[in-house]
């Protein structure tokens, strides 16, 4: 009888310490994991830093109008070179003021950190924070974007975030924000609407989500990433959203997530596309856009030289109706070049030969 008792209360004490051994790991790995979650809510130095950038006023707004952060990393010199030179050299639009900067994390590249001081001691548009500059560390590093924002640029009535390889046409945003109704704290968030989006479920794809990141069938509707503007009191909004929310890999998205709690309606504007334009190029196809995605550098160029020069052509077709029309003759090259071997290209190439 007694040793059966023995053995009982060995039993059962055995299963509870391993109960509570289970339950301390996890709780472990789960608190590890929240903090990596939350490492937006860590205070990190702004290690390069223009505070004075947005002290400026313009003739009807005590302030800059338009702010744009353009996300780069820290060795993309020539993607800054490109944009300074181009489409960020505006500072104004009527009389209102333009300020462009630039927001990157740490490089660990002792040299490309030292150039990068170099480069904003000459330019003086640079903001860095201090994290590790990555991809997986994107939605982090718009989450300063805003933090900066609020601390440093309170006085800005539209934020312009986007990418260091983007296409702008300041003077079509600026044009279309001063045409709004004038407000002290406007909350509009704007941007390439996505509805329905659903999550790639590949591992191999580029945009995998697993189940555990993401259990639904639907992203919520967000706002395409490489542009979007924030009214001033979006960007207070969806920067306390954004602290109390848990990190996600991709900013639109988390973006997303965020503007839904702080209650803002997302507008779509169809002149800032999310598709890429590749290599193709037409003046008159740009010309209806206001950002356009992924321009290779030469075409980026090209565009601006265009843009400025004399004999800009005047358009009659532009934007996703010239995106059709360029696409219908793609699509027609293609079949030709299928339907109609050339019979002489065989002798040609045969003689070729010899
Ligand atoms: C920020 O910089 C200061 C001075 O260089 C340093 O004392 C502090 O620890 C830094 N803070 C963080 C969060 O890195
Ligand atoms: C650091 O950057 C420089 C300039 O971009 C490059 O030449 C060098 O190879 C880099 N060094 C390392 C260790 O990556
Ligand atoms: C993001 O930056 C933080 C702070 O520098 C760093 O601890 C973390 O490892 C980075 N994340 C990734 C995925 O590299
Ligand atoms: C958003 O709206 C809901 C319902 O009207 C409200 O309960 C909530 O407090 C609002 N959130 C914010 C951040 O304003
Ligand atoms: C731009 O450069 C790429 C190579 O980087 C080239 O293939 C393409 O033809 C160029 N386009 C124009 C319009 O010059
Ligand atoms: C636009 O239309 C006008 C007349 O309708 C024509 O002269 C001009 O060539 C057209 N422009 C382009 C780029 O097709």
């Amino acid at each position: 009888m007694g040793f059966r008792r023995v053995k009982g209360v060995l039993t059962v004490t055995i299963l509870i310490s391993f109960a509570i051994f289970v339950i301390v790991e996890l709780t472990r790995s789960r608190s590890q994991e929240r903090k990596d979650l939350f490492l937006h809510k860590k205070s990190y130095n702004f290690t390069i830093n223009n505070p004075r950038a947005c002290h400026t006023a313009g003739r009807l707004h005590q302030g800059v109008f338009l702010l744009v952060i353009v996300v780069t990393q820290p060795q993309n010199f020539q993607q800054r070179s490109l944009f300074r030179q181009t489409w960020g050299s505006r500072t104004q639009y009527k009389d209102e003021q333009i300020r462009t900067l630039f927001l990157a994390g740490r490089s660990p590249n002792f040299s490309v950190q030292f150039a990068l001081k170099a480069e904003n001691d000459k330019y003086e548009d640079i903001i860095q924070a201090d994290f590790e500059d990555c991809y997986l560390n994107l939605t982090l590093k718009m989450v300063l974007a805003l933090r900066w924002t609020v601390r440093y640029c309170p006085n800005a009535l539209y934020i312009l975030k986007t990418d260091d390889d983007m296409i702008v046409r300041y003077d079509k945003l600026a044009e279309y924000l001063y045409n709004l109704p004038w407000k002290p704290m406007p909350r509009l968030y704007m941007g390439f609407l996505l509805v329905n989006k659903v999550p790639k479920r590949s591992k191999d794809h580029k945009w995998y989500t697993s189940y555990e990141e993401w259990p639904e069938e639907h992203f919520p509707t967000y706002i395409s990433g490489p542009a979007y503007v924030m009214g001033r009191g979006a960007v207070k909004g969806l920067y306390s959203s954004a602290l109390e929310t848990p990190l996600f890999k991709f900013e639109d998205l988390f973006m997303g997530i965020c503007a839904r709690k702080a209650n803002l309606t997302l507008s779509h504007n169809d002149e800032m596309p999310d598709r890429r334009m590749g290599d193709r190029y037409t003046y008159c196809l740009y010309d209806g856009f206001i950002t356009i995605h992924h321009a290779a550098v030469n075409l980026s160029l090209r565009y601006w030289e265009e843009l400025h020069s004399a004999q800009r052509p005047i358009c009659n077709i532009t934007g996703w109706e010239a995106l059709r029309i360029e696409r219908q003759k793609e699509r027609e090259k293609e079949r030709k070049e299928k339907k109609t071997p050339n019979p002489l290209g065989h002798y040609l190439k045969w003689f070729s030969m010899f």
